[in-house]
């Protein structure tokens, strides 16, 4: 009998260069139009490995059940598509061949949901990163890569058993070129609500989010 186990949480640190090369790809995003605020801005794209190869599906619409979104259930949200430049990059392929080896993607075939998301904050406003609260994206997996932190203040990626529960298991920063993979099914998660930590200059937080 095989003994397997069950993969719970899973943390890296990827070469600083990634997120370097990456970056400058997050000054183009599009605003999120399905959010009600001028301090989002999003980029949506899919894959799957197919015979040793990670190929991007054509583009499609994102929606996800009512059950796992209380804010944007069961609404089509058409994002725009990735830069084909960027999805190019040896250091994009590289976090996304990461986030299949890590989930079992590249073997099983699973396809990979990618969001390439800024959310910018003001000195005296807070943002909210994760509207929805404590919440699971209803996949198996979840990804976070950050890819850039100016002038952020909170924005702590939190991990917690149940939605109710007051202490996370996991409660800190993500830092640049600091990847973290979860359990989707097994954990709920959340992040901070950010501010501009200098006045007069807006603050930034890039991620990528992988699921599977
Ligand atoms: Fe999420």
């Amino acid at each position: 009998m095989k003994i397997e186990n069950k993969f719970l949480i899973e943390a890296f640190q990827v070469p600083s260069k990634v997120a370097a090369r990456v970056a400058p790809f997050f000054e183009q995003l599009p605003p999120d139009k399905y959010i009600n605020s001028d301090h989002r801005f999003r980029a949506y794209a899919r894959f799957q490995s197919e015979n040793g190869n990670i190929i991007k599906l054509p583009h499609s619409k994102f929606k996800q059940s009512s059950q796992v979104n209380r804010v944007l259930g069961d609404v089509e949200r058409d994002f725009s598509d990735m830069s084909q430049d960027m999805v190019n990059t040896v250091e994009f392929q590289h976090l996304l061949k990461s986030f299949m080896e890590s989930t079992g993607a590249i073997d099983d075939h699973s396809v990979v949901d990618v969001h390439q998301i800024r959310v910018t904050c003001d000195h005296d406003a807070a943002s909210a990163p994760a509207p929805e609260g404590i919440h699971q994206d209803g996949f198996r997996y979840v990804g976070i890569f950050c890819v850039q932190r100016k002038n952020i203040s909170g924005g702590y990626t939190q991990i917690f058993a149940s939605p109710v529960e007051q202490h996370p298991h996991l409660n800190t920063v993500l830092e640049e070129n600091q990847f973290v993979i979860l359990n989707d099914e097994r954990f709920y998660h959340y992040i901070s609500e950010t501010l501009s930590n200098i006045e007069g200059q807006k603050g930034v937080r890039d991620v990528f989010v992988f699921t599977a």
